[in-house]
Protein backbone atom coordinates (compact mmCIF):
# COMPACT_ATOMS: atom_id res chain seq x y z
CA UNK A 1 0.00 0.00 0.00
CA UNK A 2 1.57 3.59 -0.99
CA UNK A 3 2.03 6.32 1.99
CA UNK A 4 -0.79 7.72 -0.22
CA UNK A 5 -3.45 5.73 0.92
CA UNK A 6 -4.11 2.73 -1.31
CA UNK A 7 -3.40 4.78 -4.45
CA UNK A 8 -1.61 2.05 -7.08
CA UNK A 9 2.05 3.07 -7.17
CA UNK A 10 3.07 1.11 -10.23
CA UNK A 11 4.26 3.23 -12.78
CA UNK A 12 2.68 0.71 -15.68
CA UNK A 13 -0.71 1.19 -14.32
CA UNK A 14 -0.04 5.00 -14.61
CA UNK A 15 0.99 5.26 -18.30
CA UNK A 16 -1.71 2.87 -19.42
CA UNK A 17 -4.50 4.92 -17.74
CA UNK A 18 -3.21 8.18 -18.79
CA UNK A 19 -5.94 11.02 -18.76
CA UNK A 20 -7.14 12.15 -22.27
CA UNK A 21 -6.62 16.03 -21.13
CA UNK A 22 -3.39 15.38 -20.57
CA UNK A 23 -2.72 13.80 -23.93
CA UNK A 24 -4.21 16.62 -25.85
CA UNK A 25 -2.06 19.59 -23.42
CA UNK A 26 1.22 17.76 -24.58
CA UNK A 27 0.56 17.54 -28.27
CA UNK A 28 -0.55 21.32 -27.51
CA UNK A 29 2.64 21.86 -26.26
CA UNK A 30 4.30 19.86 -28.90
CA UNK A 31 2.25 21.57 -31.62
CA UNK A 32 3.74 25.48 -30.11
CA UNK A 33 7.37 24.18 -30.02
CA UNK A 34 7.68 22.74 -32.99
CA UNK A 35 6.29 25.47 -34.81
CA UNK A 36 8.62 27.92 -32.70
CA UNK A 37 11.66 25.62 -34.19
CA UNK A 38 10.58 25.81 -37.80
CA UNK A 39 11.92 27.72 -40.10
CA UNK A 40 9.44 30.54 -40.83
CA UNK A 41 9.18 30.52 -44.95
CA UNK A 42 8.39 26.92 -44.31
CA UNK A 43 4.90 27.52 -46.34
CA UNK A 44 4.19 23.81 -46.45
CA UNK A 45 2.54 22.14 -43.89
CA UNK A 46 4.65 19.31 -42.28
CA UNK A 47 4.11 16.22 -40.21
CA UNK A 48 6.56 15.71 -37.73
CA UNK A 49 5.72 12.77 -34.64
CA UNK A 50 2.36 12.87 -35.54
CA UNK A 51 1.69 16.77 -35.45
CA UNK A 52 0.99 19.00 -38.15
CA UNK A 53 3.04 22.15 -38.22
CA UNK A 54 0.73 25.29 -38.89
CA UNK A 55 2.22 28.29 -40.71
CA UNK A 56 4.23 31.14 -39.04
CA UNK A 57 1.70 33.63 -37.99
CA UNK A 58 2.11 37.28 -40.10
CA UNK A 59 4.66 39.48 -39.09
CA UNK A 60 6.63 36.65 -37.19
CA UNK A 61 10.69 37.81 -37.32
CA UNK A 62 12.84 35.53 -39.67
CA UNK A 63 14.98 34.64 -36.52
CA UNK A 64 14.54 34.62 -32.93
CA UNK A 65 17.29 36.20 -31.30
CA UNK A 66 17.97 33.60 -28.50
CA UNK A 67 21.27 32.66 -28.05
CA UNK A 68 24.42 32.99 -30.14
CA UNK A 69 27.04 31.21 -32.24
CA UNK A 70 29.29 29.01 -30.03
CA UNK A 71 32.65 29.78 -30.58
CA UNK A 72 36.24 27.98 -30.27
CA UNK A 73 36.20 30.15 -27.33
CA UNK A 74 33.02 29.29 -26.08
CA UNK A 75 33.43 25.22 -26.42
CA UNK A 76 36.86 25.25 -25.10
CA UNK A 77 35.85 26.56 -22.03
CA UNK A 78 33.12 23.78 -21.10
CA UNK A 79 34.93 21.38 -22.98
CA UNK A 80 37.18 20.35 -20.51
CA UNK A 81 37.42 18.19 -17.54
CA UNK A 82 40.02 17.90 -14.62
CA UNK A 83 40.03 13.89 -13.59
CA UNK A 84 40.83 12.72 -9.95
CA UNK A 85 44.80 12.31 -10.77
CA UNK A 86 45.32 15.75 -12.35
CA UNK A 87 44.82 14.93 -15.80
CA UNK A 88 43.58 17.78 -17.38
CA UNK A 89 45.10 20.29 -15.04
CA UNK A 90 45.95 23.65 -17.04
CA UNK A 91 49.89 25.12 -16.78
CA UNK A 92 49.22 28.12 -14.07
CA UNK A 93 50.20 28.13 -10.12
CA UNK A 94 48.57 30.30 -7.40
CA UNK A 95 49.58 30.52 -3.78
CA UNK A 96 47.18 30.72 -0.55
CA UNK A 97 48.14 34.39 -0.41
CA UNK A 98 47.19 35.57 -3.37
CA UNK A 99 43.80 32.84 -3.04
CA UNK A 100 43.06 35.49 0.12
CA UNK A 101 42.64 38.27 -2.74
CA UNK A 102 40.89 35.97 -5.15
CA UNK A 103 38.30 34.45 -2.80
CA UNK A 104 37.69 38.04 -1.73
CA UNK A 105 36.88 39.69 -4.50
CA UNK A 106 35.06 37.14 -6.21
CA UNK A 107 33.51 34.37 -3.81
CA UNK A 108 33.32 36.13 0.02
CA UNK A 109 29.51 37.82 -0.73
CA UNK A 110 28.22 34.51 -1.35
CA UNK A 111 30.07 32.22 0.89
CA UNK A 112 31.20 34.93 3.66
CA UNK A 113 34.41 36.24 4.10
CA UNK A 114 36.05 32.96 6.17
CA UNK A 115 34.07 30.83 3.54
CA UNK A 116 31.76 29.67 7.00
CA UNK A 117 28.98 31.78 7.03
CA UNK A 118 27.32 31.73 4.18
CA UNK A 119 24.84 32.05 2.77
CA UNK A 120 25.97 29.47 0.55
CA UNK A 121 27.28 26.15 1.25
CA UNK A 122 30.27 26.61 4.01
CA UNK A 123 33.87 25.72 2.15
CA UNK A 124 36.13 25.75 5.31
CA UNK A 125 34.79 23.27 8.23
CA UNK A 126 32.68 20.56 8.84
CA UNK A 127 32.19 17.68 11.11
CA UNK A 128 34.73 14.85 11.57
CA UNK A 129 33.75 11.47 9.98
CA UNK A 130 32.62 9.42 13.39
CA UNK A 131 31.25 5.75 14.01
CA UNK A 132 27.89 7.15 13.00
CA UNK A 133 29.00 7.57 9.58
CA UNK A 134 29.73 10.70 7.02
CA UNK A 135 29.80 14.11 8.48
CA UNK A 136 26.73 15.96 9.53
CA UNK A 137 28.39 19.60 7.99
CA UNK A 138 29.41 18.36 4.40
CA UNK A 139 32.44 20.35 3.14
CA UNK A 140 35.12 20.50 0.95
CA UNK A 141 37.59 19.82 3.67
CA UNK A 142 35.44 16.96 5.64
CA UNK A 143 33.58 15.28 2.55
CA UNK A 144 35.34 15.61 -0.91
CA UNK A 145 37.79 12.89 -1.60
CA UNK A 146 39.78 14.68 -4.17
CA UNK A 147 41.92 18.26 -4.21
CA UNK A 148 41.63 18.49 -8.05
CA UNK A 149 37.65 18.02 -8.23
CA UNK A 150 37.96 21.75 -6.98
CA UNK A 151 39.39 22.95 -10.52
CA UNK A 152 37.20 20.94 -12.30
CA UNK A 153 33.74 22.20 -10.06
CA UNK A 154 34.94 25.92 -9.80
CA UNK A 155 35.92 26.94 -13.17
CA UNK A 156 32.46 25.09 -14.40
CA UNK A 157 30.08 26.53 -11.81
CA UNK A 158 31.58 29.44 -9.79
CA UNK A 159 31.42 32.22 -9.13
CA UNK A 160 28.09 31.23 -9.73
CA UNK A 161 27.13 34.67 -11.18
CA UNK A 162 30.22 34.93 -13.62
CA UNK A 163 31.27 30.62 -14.05
CA UNK A 164 34.61 30.39 -15.93
CA UNK A 165 35.98 34.09 -15.50
CA UNK A 166 38.67 33.33 -13.36
CA UNK A 167 42.39 32.79 -14.96
CA UNK A 168 44.00 29.79 -14.25
CA UNK A 169 46.71 31.26 -11.72
CA UNK A 170 43.33 32.86 -9.59
CA UNK A 171 42.06 29.34 -9.68
CA UNK A 172 44.78 27.45 -8.65
CA UNK A 173 45.50 30.09 -5.64
CA UNK A 174 41.88 30.39 -4.31
CA UNK A 175 41.99 26.62 -4.23
CA UNK A 176 45.05 27.06 -2.70
CA UNK A 177 43.68 29.58 0.09
CA UNK A 178 40.42 27.46 0.67
CA UNK A 179 42.76 24.12 0.82
CA UNK A 180 44.95 26.53 3.46
CA UNK A 181 42.11 27.55 5.56
CA UNK A 182 41.15 24.11 6.08
CA UNK A 183 44.15 22.78 7.10
CA UNK A 184 44.75 20.51 4.32
CA UNK A 185 47.42 22.51 3.16
CA UNK A 186 50.05 25.10 4.80
CA UNK A 187 49.11 28.70 4.34
CA UNK A 188 52.65 29.49 2.36
CA UNK A 189 51.66 26.46 -0.32
CA UNK A 190 51.54 27.03 -4.60
CA UNK A 191 49.50 24.79 -5.94
CA UNK A 192 50.21 23.75 -10.05
CA UNK A 193 49.56 20.82 -12.25
CA UNK A 194 52.00 18.57 -10.13
CA UNK A 195 51.70 19.64 -6.05
CA UNK A 196 47.78 19.95 -6.53
CA UNK A 197 47.30 16.12 -6.87
CA UNK A 198 49.71 15.22 -4.40
CA UNK A 199 47.03 16.60 -2.03
CA UNK A 200 45.96 14.29 0.19
CA UNK A 201 42.38 14.90 1.32
CA UNK A 202 41.06 13.87 4.72
CA UNK A 203 38.26 12.08 3.08
CA UNK A 204 40.19 10.27 0.48
CA UNK A 205 39.45 6.84 2.31
CA UNK A 206 36.20 7.29 3.24
CA UNK A 207 35.11 6.37 -0.09
CA UNK A 208 35.20 3.17 -1.76
CA UNK A 209 35.25 2.29 -5.76
CA UNK A 210 31.82 0.67 -7.15
CA UNK A 211 33.59 -2.29 -9.01
CA UNK A 212 29.63 -3.32 -9.46
CA UNK A 213 29.40 -4.42 -13.31
CA UNK A 214 25.47 -5.22 -13.38
CA UNK A 215 22.98 -7.52 -12.40
CA UNK A 216 19.83 -7.67 -10.23
CA UNK A 217 21.60 -6.21 -6.85
CA UNK A 218 21.83 -2.59 -8.49
CA UNK A 219 18.95 -2.84 -10.05
C1 LIG B 1 26.51 34.33 -6.44
C2 LIG B 1 26.82 33.48 -5.31
C3 LIG B 1 28.11 32.67 -5.37
C4 LIG B 1 29.37 33.12 -5.65
C5 LIG B 1 29.82 34.53 -6.02
C6 LIG B 1 30.24 31.98 -5.49
N1 LIG B 1 29.51 30.88 -5.12
FE1 LIG B 1 30.25 29.01 -4.81
N2 LIG B 1 28.38 28.33 -4.48
C7 LIG B 1 27.23 29.10 -4.51
C8 LIG B 1 26.09 28.23 -4.32
C9 LIG B 1 24.63 28.66 -4.28
C10 LIG B 1 26.60 26.92 -4.20
C11 LIG B 1 25.81 25.62 -4.04
C12 LIG B 1 25.58 25.14 -5.44
C13 LIG B 1 24.90 23.80 -5.50
O1 LIG B 1 24.76 23.12 -4.49
O2 LIG B 1 24.56 23.40 -6.64
C14 LIG B 1 28.04 27.03 -4.28
C15 LIG B 1 28.88 25.94 -4.18
C16 LIG B 1 30.27 26.02 -4.20
C17 LIG B 1 31.16 24.91 -3.99
C18 LIG B 1 30.74 23.47 -3.69
C19 LIG B 1 30.57 23.32 -2.20
C20 LIG B 1 30.24 21.89 -1.79
O3 LIG B 1 30.70 21.45 -0.70
O4 LIG B 1 29.54 21.20 -2.53
C21 LIG B 1 32.43 25.38 -4.12
C22 LIG B 1 33.72 24.59 -3.99
C23 LIG B 1 32.32 26.80 -4.41
N3 LIG B 1 30.98 27.15 -4.45
C24 LIG B 1 33.40 27.63 -4.60
C25 LIG B 1 33.28 28.97 -4.94
C26 LIG B 1 34.41 29.80 -5.23
C27 LIG B 1 35.87 29.37 -5.17
C28 LIG B 1 33.91 31.04 -5.56
C29 LIG B 1 34.66 32.25 -6.00
C30 LIG B 1 35.59 32.08 -7.08
C31 LIG B 1 32.46 30.96 -5.44
N4 LIG B 1 32.13 29.70 -5.06
C32 LIG B 1 31.61 32.03 -5.67
C33 LIG B 1 27.15 30.47 -4.69
C34 LIG B 1 28.21 31.27 -5.04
Amino acid sequence: MSPRGGRPTSTRSHSRVRPPLLRVAVAAILAVSVAACSAPNNSSTSETEGVALAQSPPGAPARFAFGKPADSALVALWARDVRPDGAGLPPGKGSASQGKGVYLAHCAMCHGPTGTEGPAPPLVGGDAWGKGGPPKLQTIGSYWPYATTLFDYIPRAMPQNAPGSLTADETYAVIAWLLASNGIVSTDAVLDASTLPAVRMPARDRFVRDNRRGGPEIR
